[in-house]
């Protein structure tokens, strides 16, 4: 399965593909992760990226977009992947329209984790990752409700969207993303 997972900062978007990739058997592609290693190795590409990391601004499109390009090439890829925080903004959509086409391929399902504000902030805040201070958090998520809401209708559109409701315990929310794949516990 080609899987989009979209959710505010917060939302449980590592937390949940952690898991959906183990069922899944497929690879987990967080373009946060990626952005991060590229940061700590000091990549001139990280360095970069660290600017906007640290703002709680997006990384250039053309940046993200080329990695994920990249890591598309790689053979655990050929049978379905989890993208994780990508696509972000509208070109980015449209450009992984345009490497899915190269590729004669199609994305399956995206799925969005709804969660209120409130609790995003909440969990960002106890977490203490370095870009989780309240002023960077503000940020991140004004950003998330300019540039990245906007996918939810551009996939509407499309009839891929399915929006799940990312609060209850993460097993809970879990079962629930779950049942949006198409796979159905037999425990609970
Ligand atoms: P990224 O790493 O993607 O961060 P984010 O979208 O801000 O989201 P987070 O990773 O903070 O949250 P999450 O949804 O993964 O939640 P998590 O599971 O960790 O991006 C970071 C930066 O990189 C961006 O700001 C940007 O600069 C750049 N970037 C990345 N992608 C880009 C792109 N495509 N284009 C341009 N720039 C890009 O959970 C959060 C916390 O909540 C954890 O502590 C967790 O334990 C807890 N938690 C999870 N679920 C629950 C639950 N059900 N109940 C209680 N607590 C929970
Ligand atoms: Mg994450």
């Amino acid at each position: 399965m080609r899987i989009v997972l979209i959710g505010p900062p917060g939302a449980g978007k590592g937390t949940q593909a952690k898991r959906l990739v183990n069922d899944l058997q497929i690879p987990h592609l967080s373009t946060g992760e990626m952005l991060r290693a590229g940061c700590e190795t000091g990549t001139e590409l990280g360095i970069l990226a660290a600017q906007y990391i640290d703002r709680g601004q997006l990384a250039p499109d053309e940046l993200v977009v080329g990695i994920v390009d990249q890591r598309l090439q790689e053979p655990d890829c050929e049978n379905g992947y989890l993208l994780d925080g990508f696509p972000r903004t509208v070109p980015q959509a449209d450009a992984l329209d345009e490497l899915l086409q190269k590729r004669n391929t199609k994305l399956d399902l995206v799925l969005e984790l709804n969660v209120t504000e409130n609790e995003l902030i909440e969990r960002l805040l106890q977490r203490k990752r370095p870009d989780d201070t309240r002023e960077t958090i503000a940020e991140r998520l004004q950003v998330y409700q300019k540039q990245t809401k906007p996918l939810l209708e551009y996939y509407t559109d499309r009839g891929l969207l399915a929006t799940i409701v990312g609060e209850g315990t993460p097993e809970e929310v879990y079962e629930r993303l779950r049942e949006a794949t198409g796979q159905h516990s037999d425990t609970v």
